[in-house]
């Protein structure tokens, strides 16, 4: 927020009423502050100031007229206007992205235009047989930006790109301003991963997501499981012991008196068998 004051300040510093469009990266809930470049630290008031909105070619909407907040705006909720006219909105979300014009009364010479990206990052269980989380990262934007191939980009936790399929991800590539990472085999138990909007080079704004594994829980049923089979399995073994156990003893019981044999016989067998388990 800090930096774009200050990116702000610098515009307005290297000349008052500058075309220059400015650009601006966010993410979802945060609160953003755009500056009108036409308003000099002379200014008392807003009234001549408005302020416009318009995310392609289908229309622009009022959103401050006069100085005044348009209640009937679907945004009118989330605006405020400052003394020195910069528009505030509180927690965007993606369907604020795009271009807000502050406009000087009627004339449109100094308009300054400031350009709302707003990254998004989501997770979705996925519907592949493989399973896995599906993340959805999204630069919303004004149709005007483009976006070229490969900029938006994702990282490991160690910060290495991930570029191709390996054995944990499947990157099924970047269409228009969308990308999609699919995490197949989840081996840790819990990762980092981001998602970085790049233009000229430039890390112009990222989201991490942490994905809690399930690898544990699913683990620990498997180990379950196995601990039951190795049970049932002991269980049955035990029981054919125990059967030859006793014909062993009824038998060298009716050869001769030597019961305590046969009875030795089961016991340390049994002994056996739990230290195994
Ligand atoms: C911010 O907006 C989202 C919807 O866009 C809403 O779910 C959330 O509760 C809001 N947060 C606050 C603090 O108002
Ligand atoms: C989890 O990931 C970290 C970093 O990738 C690695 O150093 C660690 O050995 C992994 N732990 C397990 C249990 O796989
Ligand atoms: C994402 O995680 C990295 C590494 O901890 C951190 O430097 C960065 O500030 C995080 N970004 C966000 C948007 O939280």
């Amino acid at each position: 927020m800090l930096l774009l004051l200050l990116t702000l300040l610098f515009v307005i510093g290297a000349g008052a009423g500058s075309s220059d469009d400015i650009y601006i990266y966010h993410r979802a809930g945060d609160e953003v502050i755009m500056s009108c470049n036409i308003v000099d630290s002379s200014e008392t008031s807003c009234s001549i100031i408005n302020w416009l909105y318009n995310r392609d070619t289908s229309g622009t909407h009022t959103i401050v007229r006069d100085g005044q907040i348009n209640k009937v705006s679907p945004q009118a909720d989330k605006l405020s206007l400052d003394h020195r006219c910069s528009l505030t909105i509180t927690n965007i979300s993606s369907e604020d992205a795009g271009r807000y014009i502050c406009r000087y009364g009627n004339t449109y010479e100094h308009d300054t235009n400031v350009y709302l990206n707003i990254l998004t990052l989501s997770a979705d269980q996925s519907t592949d047989p493989v399973g896995g989380v599906t993340l959805t990262c999204t630069l919303w934007r004004h149709t005007y930006i483009s976006c070229e191939e490969h900029s938006l980009r994702w990282l490991d936790e160690e910060r290495d790109e991930l570029k191709k399929d390996d054995d944990e991800v499947h990157y099924s590539g970047q269409m228009n301003c969308v990308s999609h990472l699919t995490i197949t085999h989840q081996s840790n138990h819990s990762r980092r991963y981001t998602c970085q909007f790049v233009k000229s080079n430039e890390v112009k704004i990222s989201a991490n997501y942490t994905l809690v594994s399930t690898v544990d829980l699913t683990s620990d049923s498997t180990s379950n499981k196995m601990i039951i089979i190795i049970i049932g399995a002991s269980v049955g073994l035990l029981t054919i012991l125990v059967i030859v156990g006793l014909t062993v003893f009824i038998t060298s019981r009716r050869k001769t008196g030597a019961a305590e044999e046969g009875v030795c016989v089961c016991v340390c067998v049994r002994v056996r068998v739990r230290v195994r388990v």
